[in-house]
């Protein structure tokens, strides 16, 4: 009894320690020894009905949910792109220069490949309502997040990659999720992405710490993507189903899918959101840095995976390119 109260002073004394000390916490990865990021061209062409509007594991409203995120994330990875570009000539690390470059290379063919997706969900066979939501996307992103100053941005940029990261860790331990239909097309786009989120998740952050490290700041960058991803894309998923198909949401079949697709993003025992709830405050401990999470097995398998003959890659790779080192 006793020895436990005092394991408890211990811990909070510890933490109080930890949040008082915060400049002792900046962390930065050891990025000289990691290897390059690679950025890989793809090319897929997609076609409104080849998409299968149940790709996520047989069920229509969560991929609508994943269909939504498609259409605002590139929004996202277009400030990511911006506040990287702003920030990149503020370093003075040759090495952390070029991982900043694969970062941008990345988002940039995200945003292109995620716009083409976007383009083909607009048509009649999915119906999807991506002229409102690009507009709405535009407006919100153009007139609040990108007129934040520069150190704001560069916050929000690390809490996005936060959430980028968690939801590729969560999609590399569910590597069945992608398998639900043959829709090969939408697979090899968003297991591209996973893989790729995962492989650049300690930039951003890297980025922040070296320039700014400011834990204040860094806290209301988490708090505005926490917000976004998950209040305004969950928020903006609802309408979907009244602007898409309003007749089906008179059967019941529609609100048993509603029902599953809720739980498939936000459960606390196995949802997308609900069940990595640990990992996405974990951003608010003072010492947290995001190679906490050892992604390197995960991260060899399906490099491999992905790109080798007959993997889920494979038929849309064209070129893959790592930036050179510069000063
Ligand atoms: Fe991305
Ligand atoms: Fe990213």
């Amino acid at each position: 009894m006793i020895r436990n109260s005092l394991m408890t002073t211990l811990s909070v004394r510890n933490l109080i320690t930890e949040t008082m000390n915060l400049k002792k916490h900046i962390k930065v990865s050891d990025y000289a020894n990691r290897s390059a990021i690679p950025i890989r061209h793809l090319q897929i062409g997609f076609q409104g009905r080849e998409i299968n509007i149940e790709f996520y594991r047989n069920n229509e409203f969560a991929t609508i949910f994943f269909a939504t995120l498609s259409v605002f994330l590139t929004y996202g990875e277009d400030l990511v792109i911006e506040t990287a570009r702003h920030h990149r000539d503020q370093l003075k690390d040759p090495i952390l220069k070029q991982r900043v470059t694969s970062l941008i290379g990345q988002e940039a063919l995200h945003s292109k490949l995620h716009n083409e997706f976007n383009d083909a969900i607009a048509d009649q066979a999915i119906n999807y309502p991506v002229k409102l939501y690009r507009f709405l996307g535009e407006q919100f992103f153009d007139h609040i997040f990108l007129k934040f100053p520069q150190p704001l941005k560069l916050s929000l940029m690390a809490g996005i990659e936060h959430f980028t990261a968690v939801l590729a860790e969560y999609m590399m331990e569910h590597e069945e999720a992608f398998y639900a239909t043959d829709d090969a097309k939408t697979r090899a786009m968003w297991m591209w992405h996973m893989l790729e989120e995962s492989e650049h998740k300690d930039v951003a952050y890297d980025v922040y710490q070296t320039l700014n490290g400011n834990y204040p700041l860094r806290i209301s960058g988490f708090f505005l993507a926490y917000f976004t991803i998950l209040g305004l894309i969950p928020f903006a998923t609802l309408f979907v189903p009244a602007l898409r198909k309003p007749k089906a949401m008179l059967t019941p079949k529609f609100w048993k899918d509603a029902r599953r697709g809720v739980r498939l993003i936000f459960s606390p025992k196995d949802g997308v959101f609900g069940s990595t709830q640990n990992k996405i405050w974990d951003y608010l401990r003072p010492s947290f840095h995001p190679n906490d999470y050892d992604n390197s097995a995960h991260l060899a398998y399906f490099e491999k995976k992905l790109l080798e003959e007959g993997g889920a890659l494979a038929p849309y790779f064209v070129k893959q390119f790592i930036p050179p080192v510069r000063n």
